[in-house]
């Protein structure tokens, strides 16, 4: 399959961003204006195209580890939280670093997230020191200071000089020298104030960031999607593994069915990116012991619709979009956020359905522990009694899953 890096990254930039929606109530646009700067910087620094491309995934995905610290941090300060102390902690790039582990860099750009909070004077998380700090983490260093303390949302101009003012005045303690001129250098221009804005960041990235469209076959496009299932199922104590065994259930079941091998790859695919709208739901909804109240589930129901819109724009996953996104619809009519109708839920929608349940119930959650594969099927028949699910996918699942 053609597949569009640039495309699938800037739909998982969406995705990133709804962290900061659980955080702050909004997409701020973080990760987006990171990666605008840090593109910018990279080209002043004449770096190859591929070490630029990469520099954009990074920045990107520079704080993926910090969905999963949100709920320690509220947990240990319960204060609604805010990027900032999130960013000051030193396991985001920990957690981050290793969640990206298998993500297909074009360069060896290996511990940059780990040290994207590096100072240049060493007095970082780490202790690294000058130019033993990865260049592309000094980058997003820059660009992450930048965005963190001030607001480019609406009327960049005004923030200008403060912010020059501010790099300028951390030279040699935060930033090097040389990371500096660049940025200087690149916000010299009107444009580069624009295009930050947050009407404009989304058709800035698009434009600016270099083009790799490969013909990746659909195993390697699922083992990329692996890291961000990843990403989603370390948000919760809970669903540590609920994406990555839904994918691995799914695969069972589509084998079962003799599914050619590429709708095979698909489904999987659909499976590690289901629930990647939840990144956009608080920690504190998903881990809440207590019975959810009307306003919380809503909130906890916008999560299969982002995972459409996240998914939407990449081309030649319209498919995978469907399936993945269908996975709250019930045959009843009953389901979210579309509430569909059966004639409009296509088989693979109605298998993920009905999986997800299954896989969902053999998972501890905060205010139940993991059921038998005995209890499960009790609740899963009691769903197609209500016309909820699929009865002839229900009833396979349980011969396959039988133990
Ligand atoms: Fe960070
Ligand atoms: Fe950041
Ligand atoms: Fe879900
Ligand atoms: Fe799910």
């Amino acid at each position: 399959m053609i597949f569009n890096l640039n495309e699938f990254l800037i739909a998982v930039s969406f995705a990133l961003d709804f962290v900061e929606m659980d955080l702050l109530g909004v997409v701020s646009n973080h990760s987006k204006r990171v990666a605008y700067m840090s593109l910018k910087m990279a080209e002043q620094l004449g770096l190859s195209k591929e070490e630029v491309f990469d520099t954009v995934s990074l920045a990107i995905l520079h704080d993926n580890g910090a969905s999963e610290k949100v709920l320690h941090e509220r947990v240990k300060s319960k204060d609604k939280g805010s990027l900032l102390t999130i960013e000051s902690t030193r396991e985001h790039g920990i957690l981050g670093e290793r969640n990206i582990k298998n993500y297909p860099f074009l360069t060896s750009v290996e511990n940059v997230i780990r040290y994207h909070h590096e100072n240049y004077d060493g007095s970082g998380f780490f202790g690294i020191k000058g130019e033993d700090i990865p260049l592309i983490s000094q980058i997003i260093k820059i660009a992450d200071m930048v965005e963190l303390n001030s607001n480019l949302k609406e009327n960049c101009f005004d923030e200008k000089k403060k912010i020059i003012a501010f790099v300028k005045g951390h030279e040699n303690t935060m930033f090097s020298p040389r990371i500096i001129a660049a940025f200087l250098k690149a916000a010299n221009t009107p444009s580069f104030w624009m295009d930050l804005k947050d009407d404009f960041i989304n058709s800035s990235l698009k434009k600016y960031v270099p083009s790799f469209s490969k013909d990746l076959p659909l195993p390697e496009i699922q083992n990329i999607t692996r890291v961000f299932s990843r990403i989603v199922d370390s948000k919760s104590q809970y669903t540590q593994v609920h994406s990555s065994e839904l994918s691995v259930k799914a695969a069972r079941m589509a084998e079962y069915y003799r599914k050619p091998e590429d709708e095979v790859y698909k489904i999987m695919i659909a499976a590690n990116l289901h629930d990647i709208g939840k990144l956009a739901v608080s920690n504190s909804i998903l881990d809440k012991p207590d019975k959810l109240d009307d306003r919380e589930f809503d909130l906890i129901k916008q999560h299969s619709y982002l995972t459409r819109v996240s998914l939407q724009e990449i081309k030649g996953f319209e498919e995978i979009t469907e399936w993945a996104s269908n996975h709250h619809e019930k045959l009843n009519g009953r389901g979210y956020p579309y509430g569909k109708q059966a004639g409009e839920i296509d088989f693979n929608s109605r298998l993920l359905a009905c999986l997800d349940i299954y896989q969902a119930l053999m998972e501890e959650r905060p205010y139940r522990e993991a059921m038998t594969h005995n209890v499960a099927s009790e609740i899963l028949r009691k769903l197609v009694s209500e016309g909820a699910l699929d009865e002839n996918i229900v009833s396979d699942i349980l011969k396959v899953f039988a133990r």
